[in-house]
């Protein structure tokens, strides 16, 4: 199977760019911070403090994720329900960061993900993608940007949602996002050894998109 695998901090445009190349290589696109979100979500429903692990992972066993293509968009399902829309916001945004901190959360995860991989040529986005779920992932790439345009891009996509937020709130929350990710114990947000950096801050869309996709070819992938 030909794996891509595209690491990065938050706001650095993995997903919007990870989408369309999926789309232009006709291959399935997988967003994996989508579980951690499923799982932070859980918790703030069942009002578990998410800096307290043992009740993290005593909650665990309740927290049923699913996940499923309709119409070629990735859905989540907790329990059952589709929670696609609910993820989204801040507040579950930092509590998956946190949670993304605890050992035995990240295993509950790791499977699922590995599986999706095995049948069928994916590009999957995360913060451990190259390092840890997919080591042999035909390509790598680790993606990011200054902290003020990830900031700025996720400002935009809150606002265009509907959210009233302030932009200097935005920056102080991934500021601490990029923190707890890149120093927590296990798998930390890291480039992998063998992963080529991309950095977009002076790229457009396009052109983001266009050297992922060079990047795949001069990997020597044909999918
Ligand atoms: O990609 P995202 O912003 O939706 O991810 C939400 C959080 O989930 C992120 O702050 C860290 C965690 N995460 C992770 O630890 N490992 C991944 N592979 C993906 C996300």
């Amino acid at each position: 199977m030909n794996n891509i695998a595209i690491d990065g901090p938050a706001g650095a445009g993995k997903s919007t760019i990870a989408k369309k190349v999926a789309e232009k290589l006709g291959i399935v696109y997988v967003d994996t911070g989508a579980l951690y979100r499923v799982v932070g979500l859980h918790m703030l429903n069942k009002k578990i403090d998410v800096n307290d692990s043992s009740s993290v992972i005593h909650e665990l066993k309740n927290c049923k994720i699913s996940m499923d293509y309709v119409d070629g968009m990735q859905r989540m399902f907790l329990c059952g329900k589709d929670v696609t829309n609910l993820i989204r916001t801040d507040d579950v945004s930092m509590a998956a960061s946190t949670v993304s901190g605890i050992f035995e959360v990240r295993e509950f995860l790791l499977d699922l993900q590995r599986n999706i991989g095995k049948h069928q040529d994916i590009i999957m986005d995360g913060r451990d993608i190259g390092t840890v779920v997919l080591p042999d992932a035909s390509v790598k790439i680790f993606l990011t940007a200054s902290i003020n345009l990830r900031a700025k891009r996720r400002y935009d996509q809150l606002i265009a949602s509907g959210e009233k937020v302030v932009f200097e709130n935005v920056l102080r929350d991934m500021k601490k996002r990029d923190l707890q990710d890149m120093n927590r114990k296990i798998s930390p947000l890291k480039q992998a050894d063998d992963a080529v950096l991309l950095d977009t801050s002076d790229l457009t869309l396009e052109e983001s998109i266009e050297s992922v996709l060079k990047i795949v070819g001069n990997n020597g992938v044909e999918i």
